[in-house]
């Protein structure tokens, strides 16, 4: 067997992080961008499509259903086919890692009347499909799954609107439905228990749908023709998040994250770090596509424990991993509880930050549904594990660069997920 590749980690300068830099395009609306925009009528233009592995794997799948759609002269250009327009696909659609493509691209798939298969890696195997099987199975199409999980047989057809309240507060979830609904008949409502990410409603008002949004009932009255767009994406601001709680962890940090998306079911994480103390400015705020965006200017803060409410818990969700990590270096004890979803992302991200951030020596205690971190610990370099996520490389990587001496960090490279230059302008950054 091949060793497992490593990445030394080690801020030996011991220099904050400064200057200017830009983050990739964000990568929910470019999952978006590109599966709308391939069921809109005419073409739509997206410019900075995030760079990372997930949204690749949208575009093939995309091309296997024979949506023509590629890079032109800086832009990724998309010939929608109108709502009805996929080809049957020849073999499986590899879905990767990406548990957003799977839900969404089921939800769409469930209108076709053909049998389509989705398939992914190890990671997205093991996710839960359940809550989604079992709102498309209402509407009429049928799933047939490995219990629960995939590979999914989608054979979907003419399904019928249904009013839905899925149990968890998920994004994947209820876009999934929705873009179902976009082929149903009748009105399709999801009721949402909690707040969470809302780039399909925007996008889809954007294009021209008549969507209704009334507090948490979302509404969508069947097939309606979609505008193309011309997208641009804002940079991602769960990537932006490591350099921003770097940024607040390390000596001397003085850092500016230009045009990052500030959509405030996604900026949680904004909002905690502001309570717990630090100090992030936002400036040159502006809307496009529907979608809220600025730069953000981030310094080193002392910062203390905070305990999350339920919503919190939702509107942070991908970046709790991080929160943990800045926890260890705030006074007092911050409490993270509410989070079980975090156990069924690309890997358990609550035994996978536990582990990780044990062996840099903090103080962290595992829940069921959370963590409790006492802080503030001196963080030891140690060897740490990617557990083949993303996040869990990147959140990891940060915790590195405040602990004293070298971090090995195994598998690195699954950083490539969705922020592939990660390493590179980490340390650009350091060395500024
Ligand atoms: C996403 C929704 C979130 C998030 C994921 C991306 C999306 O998942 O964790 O990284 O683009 O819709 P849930 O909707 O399952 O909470």
């Amino acid at each position: 067997m091949r060793a497992k590749s490593t990445k030394a980690i080690y801020n030996s300068r011991g220099k904050g992080l400064t200057g200017e830099l830009t983050v990739p395009g964000d990568k929910s609306i470019s999952h978006r961008g590109l599966l709308l925009g391939s069921l809109a009528e005419g073409r739509t233009k997206i410019e900075n499509l995030a760079p990372g592995e997930d949204v690749r794997s949208t575009v093939t799948c995309l091309q296997a259903l024979g949506v023509p759609l590629g890079e032109r002269e800086n832009q990724f250009v998309v010939e929608g086919q109108g709502l009805k327009g996929f080809s049957e696909p020849e073999g499986s659609l590899d879905a990767g890692n990406s548990g957003t493509l799977t839900r969404l691209m089921a939800g769409v798939l469930a209108t076709y009347p053909f049998i389509s298969e989705i398939d992914g890696d190890d990671s997205l195997r093991s996710r839960p499909m359940e809550r989604i099987i079992e709102p498309l199975e209402a509407m009429g199409a049928r799933i047939d799954s490995r219990e629960g999980r995939l590979p999914l047989l989608v054979n979907g057809g003419d399904l019928k609107g249904i009013k839905y309240r899925p149990e968890v507060a998920s994004a994947q979830v209820k876009s999934s439905i929705l873009l179902a609904g976009l082929g149903a008949l009748g009105e399709t409502v999801v009721l949402e228990p909690g707040p969470s990410r809302d780039h399909t409603e925007r996008m889809l008002k954007a294009m021209g749908y008549p969507i209704q949004v009334d507090k948490n009932r979302i509404t969508v009255s069947g097939p309606h023709k979609l505008d193309p767009l011309e997208l641009e994406v804002p940079g991602d601001f769960s990537s932006a998040c490591y350099f921003i709680a770097a940024a607040c962890l390390v000596d001397g940090s003085e850092l500016t994250i230009k045009d990052v998306g500030l959509n405030e079911t996604r900026t949680g994480f904004l909002e905690l770090l502001n309570s717990m103390g630090a100090s992030i400015q936002t400036t040159n705020y502006e809307e496009r596509n529907g979608e809220p965006r600025g730069d953000l200017v981030v310094s080193q803060s002392n910062l203390t424990g905070i305990s999350l409410t339920e919503d919190q818990v939702v509107k942070s969700i991908d970046e709790l991993p991080l929160l943990a990590v800045a926890a260890t270096q705030a006074e007092g004890v911050t409490e993270v509880r509410g989070a079980e979803e975090l156990r069924v992302k690309e890997t358990d991200r609550i035994k996978a930050t536990v582990s990780n951030l044990r062996n840099l020596g903090a103080d962290i205690e595992e829940l069921p549904d959370g963590f409790i971190v006492r802080g503030r610990s001196k963080l030891s370099g140690s060897r740490v594990e990617s557990f083949k996520d993303h996040r869990i490389a990147m959140s990891t990587a940060v915790a590195a660069l405040v602990a004293e001496g070298e971090t090995e960090l195994v598998e690195p490279e699954w950083v490539e997920i969705s922020y592939p230059s990660f390493f590179e302008t980490m340390e650009e950054l350091l060395d500024d």
